[in-house]
């Protein structure tokens, strides 16, 4: 049994240690000092919050980082000057792995699973950037190998933990706006591409190993500005769009609010697809099957891009309601629920609610709490388990824009569109050679 599932069981029976004792009681993972070794896969970007975020608990050591991008390496070292570095984190998995308790990965999105996998191949905790994965596979694949192993995990949606997110979860489970029929999500943000295809051959930076940084993506020439850094979300072949780059943290709260499962068929109108970057702009319709949170079927609705904000008589809300850039709401038979992306959220008709009061409920930090779990204290609150259904039904929709207009009958048991054989290649890719991994 892996290490952090004993330590878990531990706690569940009733032991009343304190951090220190399990720490040290924990002998063999945990380095002498009796903290938690953790390596970092991807250090720039969001990595480099990551870094800083998991790191400022103070039972962690950062032990390994690494990075494609030497410039990028350089810069997270400096303020751990005892880790060792990396460019190929095949290589660190392979060398620090009696050395190594736990890995972040915050590469872009074609990497998480090679990286995730390798790493939960070795029995290692694994906080994982979102979208979970880039394929609909590979999401199933972590969350099965991850809950096979009782390995300690979390997706980097880290909203989730907060007071609003939990509060809002409470309020609607509760059943404060009756039962739910139909939900809006929706981003301004476009991280799409609709231009032509690149031209030319241009040399990658010396600072960038461009074919450790392509990973399990078919080999092409470097362009730059397109790929490294973060517009790689824009391109089919590594990122998943906005609604996979943004829907993750939008659908997040009603979604697990409303206990959702897989969508029963997706549908998405956009351009006619490029073959290179995904749609600029998108309207993608799902429907659920009911749960005793919502009505039988469930009708969702995601826009993006110049779509989004949905229209006001869409909305049915009241004439004058402000409707945030980035948001979400949930339509209830007795009211509605409206949480704009990082504020507090609205009930309306505001007259039926004046004095209403929301539950109390406190917030977590997302970083902490998956390095408590990886020690044995508590639990994530969005491991694998949830992570990847929720990652499914997104990337469901990000393969719906490969064939605009089309209605993509679901079966998630199979894992297979049912309707549209031809769109189920897009279900798994293929990875080049030297970048497979057992269990993917
Ligand atoms: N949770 C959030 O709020 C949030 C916010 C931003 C980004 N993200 C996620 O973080 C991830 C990274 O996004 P970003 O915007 O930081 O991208 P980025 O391109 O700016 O940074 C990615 C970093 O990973 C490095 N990298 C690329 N391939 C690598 C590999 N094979 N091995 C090691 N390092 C590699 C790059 O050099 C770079 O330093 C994505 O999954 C993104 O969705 C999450």
């Amino acid at each position: 049994m892996p290490l952090t599932s004993r330590r878990r069981d531990f706690l569940k029976a009733g032991t009343a240690f304190t951090a220190c004792s399990l720490l040290s009681a924990s002998a063999k993972a945990i380095s002498p000092n009796g903290k938690l070794r953790t390596a970092h896969i991807g250090v720039g970007g969001k990595g480099a919050a990551n870094l800083k975020s998991v790191a400022s608990h103070d039972h962690v050591e950062v032990a390994a980082l690494c990075d494609v991008d030497t410039q990028r390496l350089a810069t997270a070292s400096r303020g751990y000057t005892d880790a060792e570095t990396f460019r190929d984190y095949r290589e660190l998995l392979d060398r620090m792995a009696d050395r190594i308790d736990a890995v972040v990965v915050s590469t872009p999105d074609h990497t998480h699973a090679p990286a995730t996998m390798m790493a939960m191949n070795l029995g290692k905790p694994v906080y994982c950037e979102k979208p979970l994965t880039h394929d609909i596979y590979e999401a199933r694949r972590l969350r099965l190998v991850s809950e096979k192993k009782s390995i300690v995990t979390q997706m980097g949606i880290q909203r989730h933990s907060a007071a609003t997110s939990r509060r809002v979860v409470a309020m609607l489970r509760s059943g404060v706006i009756g039962k739910i029929t139909r939900v809006f999500t929706w981003s301004f943000k476009n991280w799409g591409y609709d231009g032509a295809k690149l031209q030319g051959r241009h040399e990658a930076p010396e600072t960038l190993d461009w074919n450790l940084w392509l990973g399990s993506a078919k080999l092409r020439p470097y362009h730059p500005d397109v790929y490294h850094p973060r517009n790689w979300r824009k391109l089919i072949d590594f990122g998943t769009g906005t609604l996979g780059d943004m829907g993750v943290h939008i659908f997040d709260t009603p979604y697990g609010a409303l206990e959702l499962t897989a969508p029963k068929w997706a549908k998405t109108t956009c351009r006619t697809p490029t073959g290179i970057g995904h749609p600029e702009q998108n309207v993608v319709e799902y429907e659920f099957s009911g749960t005793k949170h919502t009505t039988a079927t469930l009708h969702w609705t995601w826009l993006d891009g110049a779509h989004a904000p949905p229209r006001a008589e869409d909305l049915q809300l009241p004439t004058g309601a402000v409707i945030p850039k980035q948001g979400s709401l949930c339509i209830g038979e007795a009211g509605s629920l409206l949480l704009p992306h990082v504020a507090r959220e609205q009930l309306f008709p505001a007259d039926r609610f004046r004095n209403y009061q929301p539950p109390t409920v406190a917030g977590d930090d997302h970083y902490h709490q998956w390095v408590n779990a990886c020690l044995g204290m508590g639990e994530t609150s969005a491991d694998f388990s949830y992570g990847g259904p929720l990652t499914e039904a997104l990337l469901l929709g990000v393969v719906a824009n490969r064939f605009p207009g089309r209605k993509l009958a679901w079966d998630p048991k199979k894992l297979q569109i049912t309707n549209l054989p031809e769109a189920n290649k897009l279900i798994r890719r293929t990875y080049r050679k030297d970048f497979q991994v057992e269990n993917l």
